[in-house]
């Protein structure tokens, strides 16, 4: 199959054009799409009309797929589809979260095997240009890179510690019950600290990247807390610096796949109200233990 590659900025992000995601894709152009992922860490797809089985099936061509343990939030019959989406239900009660976090991030950097990649799906965005709430992503390749020399040396052989819980972050605001739920005891007892690499060798590309975030990075290993919070207040400034490297602006139909080993992402503004609706079916590859 041919397929056309436009980069998106210099730094990450590429736009895919010829494809239609419905079909299997064949080996060839698997390999042609991997290699892209590889090297532009995000990849665009226009235009595309996928069921969630058409979905799921387009992203196990990259890997196995994880249910999120959030599993009030899954897809009803579909638990490899993790629902984002600003509807209601008849009763006034949100369908599932709105989004997936104004917070930089990199998903599932809380547990062991943290994911791979992640594939967002729009469903449906509003008509009304301007309101579809979009997603911002940063290369963690940048942020390492543009370290200054010391704070470089610093983090090298350090942990971070990575916490699902919001509650639990000084750095963020407390969960809004209006868009998501509080952690339940259960929750929180399936999603213990976990400790990974600051920084992190992707195993493809070899390069090394900042693997860290403000939403789920609250400590470092080992460190006395006052050391601990100065080093983390600097590398947080240092992304908050770096800012967006691509900012998606979503129409219904695109679907973006982003690897989560070397980028963090975060959704935009303010989450519209129906009848405005943003719907978004994400699934998850499922990732190795980071080094
Ligand atoms: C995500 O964090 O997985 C999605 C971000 C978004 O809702 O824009």
């Amino acid at each position: 199959m041919e397929i056309l590659l436009k980069p998106l900025t210099d730094t990450l992000g590429a736009e895919i054009k010829g494809l239609n995601l419905q079909y299997p894709i064949d080996d060839g152009t698997l390999h042609k799409l991997k290699s892209a992922f590889t090297n532009h860490s995000v990849l665009l797809f226009r235009d595309q009309h996928l069921t969630p089985e058409q979905q799921i099936s387009f992203s196990q061509q990259f890997g196995p797929l994880e249910i999120h343990v959030s599993k009030k939030y899954l897809l009803q019959g579909h638990p490899e589809i993790l629902v984002l989406s600003n509807e209601k239900n008849s009763d006034g009660s949100r369908v599932s979260i709105a989004d997936g976090g104004t917070g930089w991030h990199s998903d599932l950097s809380y547990m062991e095997r943290p994911a791979m990649a992640s594939l967002l799906y729009a469903v449906k965005t509003p008509d009304t240009p301007g309101i579809a709430q979009d997603t911002a992503w940063s290369s963690g390749y940048r942020a390492y890179e543009t370290l200054p020399v010391e704070l470089k040396k610093r983090v090298e052989s350090l942990k971070g510690i990575h916490l699902f819980d919001q509650d639990q972050n000084p750095r963020m605001p407390p969960i809004d019950t209006k868009y998501r739920d509080k952690h339940t005891p259960a929750l929180r007892a399936l999603t213990p600290p976990k400790e990974h690499p600051m920084v992190r060798t992707h195993p493809e590309t070899g390069r090394k990247a900042l693997y860290i975030s403000i939403r789920f990075t609250i400590g470092i290993a080992g460190l006395p807390e006052d050391e601990e919070n100065e080093l983390l207040d600097a590398l947080f400034a240092h992304q908050a610096d770096q800012g967006n490297d691509y900012v998606h602006q979503w129409r219904t139909g695109d679907l973006v796949l982003w690897d989560n080993r070397c980028t963090n992402h975060r959704a935009l503004g303010q989450i519209s109200e129906p009848p405005n609706i943003r719907r978004m079916h994400r699934t998850t590859l499922s990732g190795d233990v980071p080094y």
